[in-house]
């Protein structure tokens, strides 16, 4: 698996990393964002879900859990942290991991539902007031072509 450092200096490079992204996802794409708190996973989000063609704001699903949007293709935006530990009210999710949108999830290590293996894998750092560092774990091509310029 290829892994990309990336680092961003505020807010809009990081949605525009998103962005560059959301683009080129393609049907029953996974992604998933670990990082602390205000680590800047949301941001990432609503600049994926612009990328995909969704239009309006995307807001995060805290309290929903997921928020499904209409883009160029359904965008799926999950945010497990309320999930108790149990794991049983995420089943439901399954549907949308295995549909046929694109799946971003928030703290992933909250969800026990089973992830498909080309899966993106993205860890987010706080560094500074503004700065930030996205590891990126992909061997997709679609991607990989994305990443290879901030290289
Ligand atoms: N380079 C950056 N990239 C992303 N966000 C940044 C950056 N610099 C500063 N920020 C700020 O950090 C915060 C990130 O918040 P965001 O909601 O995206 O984090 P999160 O990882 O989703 O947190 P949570 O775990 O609470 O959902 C925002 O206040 C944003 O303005
Ligand atoms: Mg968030």
């Amino acid at each position: 698996m290829r892994e990309y450092e990336i680092l961003t200096n505020d807010t809009e490079e990081t949605m525009r990393l998103g962005e560059q992204l959301g683009q080129v996802a393609k049907t029953g794409d996974v992604f998933t964002l670990d990082g602390d708190l205000g680590a800047g996973k949301t941001h990432f989000s609503k600049g994926f879900g612009k990328g995909l063609g969704v239009k309006g704001n995307i807001n995060s699903p805290t309290f929903t859990i997921i928020k499904e949007y209409e883009g160029r293709l359904p965008f799926y935006h999950i945010d497990a942290y309320r999930l108790d530990e149990s794991g049983e009210e995420d089943l439901g999710l399954t549907e949308f991991v295995d549909g046929d949108g694109v799946t971003v999830i928030e703290w992933p290590s909250r969800l026990s539902v089973p992830l498909p293996e080309n899966t993106v894998h993205i860890t987010l750092q706080r560094l500074g007031e503004k700065e930030r560092r996205l590891k990126i774990k992909t061997n997709a091509l679609h991607y990989t072509s994305v990443l290879e310029v901030y290289e």
